[in-house]
């Protein structure tokens, strides 16, 4: 499974908050022990939307790697870089816009989204339509498997694998690619080869995908053919040429959303977050000021917790019988909702508490914080130089 690669990025526009923690980071720290796993800061993404605005990347950037270590990525079995400081991302991403069709970028749901929501921004930007493209590159670069993201950016996933599978489909044929694939297949000997064959056909004529697995398996078990030929292979089954850049995959977070204090997502953008360095009395202010169900005016009033935000934070820190206890107390009118919400300051701030030792341990050691990005951003910036090789050679610009 190592062999396997997950890639996934965060743009460094603010301070990271609790939601970011629930549904991003606890999962890339999970994905780290099984994986090769890649994760960056997606630096040149924050000027697709912020251009304007005076942010300090140097700060938002080192504070967030800050912040992904104190919540447990390690930086020795986990690639943690920076976007700029792997500049073939943008070479990248010059080459595949000359392939991408503008309509494909026009039809992607944040493109209109977005410029709905951010209206104080001029988002009518050639950057900004590109920007998926962009993210494109940065997926591909690593020739990632997987990429751990929310449901919001699942579009963009499905984007770079269209994107993939037409860079592919032009650059990937080699002028005699039938001749070398058939000639790589005669190498198999003759029994592997007709199984080979006969995979290839039932899914060139059925897309049944399970042939396809089979048949990437067997390839996976030569040991004639060379790692050409295999990719070759792998192409001609799916009746495109020689597999240049891989199709991902969206891996959905299970925690997809954490109610913010109003009741809305928690997002900076509406202002509604517990920021991951809140200290003990902030959160205790915050949580208890939180929106609750709007029929409990008076503790006499019973409520719902399926109305009231406070439950989506019972239902991610409590055990089943914590739960028990809410909906008796809250259904039933028994407790007030400042009673119903201690368990929940608790919980956050017995989460918080040790990560906040951790980050300003970080934050006193400045410079092993730029050894970790350095030194993640070279690893990186290796893997990418292969990539581009291929993607240069395909491209006839090897010259
Ligand atoms: N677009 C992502 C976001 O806004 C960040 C991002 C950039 C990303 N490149 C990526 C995520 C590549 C996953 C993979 O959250
Ligand atoms: Fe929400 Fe708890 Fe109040 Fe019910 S008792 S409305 S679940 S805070």
């Amino acid at each position: 499974m190592k062999d396997q690669r997950v890639l996934s990025g965060m743009r460094p526009t603010g301070k990271l908050h609790l939601g970011h923690y629930q549904c991003v980071l606890k999962n890339w720290v999970e994905l780290q022990n099984e994986y090769d796993s890649y994760y960056f800061v997606a630096d040149w993404h924050a000027f697709t939307t912020h251009y304007s605005d005076k942010i300090d990347l140097e700060s938002y950037t080192i504070d967030m790697v800050i912040d992904w270590l104190a919540a447990g990525i390690n930086p020795n079995t986990s690639t943690i870089f920076v976007q700029s400081k792997v500049p073939e991302h943008a070479e990248l991403h010059l080459l595949l816009s000359m392939t991408t069709p503008v309509s494909w970028l026009e039809r992607v749901p944040s493109y209109k989204d977005q410029q709905e929501k951010l209206k104080t921004k001029d988002l009518a930007t050639y950057g900004f339509l590109g920007y998926p493209v962009l993210q494109s590159s940065d997926i591909l670069m690593y020739k990632a498997g997987l990429v751990p993201v929310g449901e919001d950016q699942a579009a963009h996933v499905e984007l770079t694998r269209e994107i993939a599978r037409r860079f592919n489909y032009i650059y990937g044929r080699e002028a005699d690619f039938e001749e070398r694939a058939e000639k790589a297949v005669s190498k198999m000997g003759k029994k592997q080869a007709k199984i080979y064959r006969n995979l290839r056909k039932s899914y060139q004529e059925t897309g049944n995908d399970e042939a396809l697995v089979k048949a990437k398996a067997l390839l996976v078990e030569q040991k004639n053919i060379t790692h050409g030929d295999r990719e070759r292979l792998l192409g001609y089954i799916e009746g495109v040429g020689k597999i240049i850049l891989v199709e991902p995959e969206a891996l959905l977070t299970k925690t997809s959303k954490m109610s913010g204090l109003d009741g809305q997502k928690m997002s900076k953008s509406y202002n509604n977050v517990i920021s991951l360095r809140d200290s003990a009395s902030e959160i205790k202010q915050k949580v208890k000021k939180m929106s609750t169900d709007p029929a409990r005016v008076r503790l006499t009033n019973p409520g719902n917790p399926n109305k009231c935000p406070v439950w989506n934070l019972h239902e991610i820190y409590g055990a089943q019988d914590q739960l028990d206890w809410v909906v008796d107390g809250c259904t039933n009118a028994k407790m007030g909702c400042i009673e119903c919400k201690e368990p929940v300051i608790d919980s956050i701030v017995a989460e918080l508490l040790p990560m906040q030792e951790r980050i300003n341990k970080y934050k006193s050691e400045p410079s092993l914080i730029q050894e970790i990005i350095f030194d993640g951003s070279e690893r990186a910036r290796s893997v990418a130089k292969e990539t581009m090789k291929d993607v240069r050679d395909a491209m006839g610009l090897t010259y």
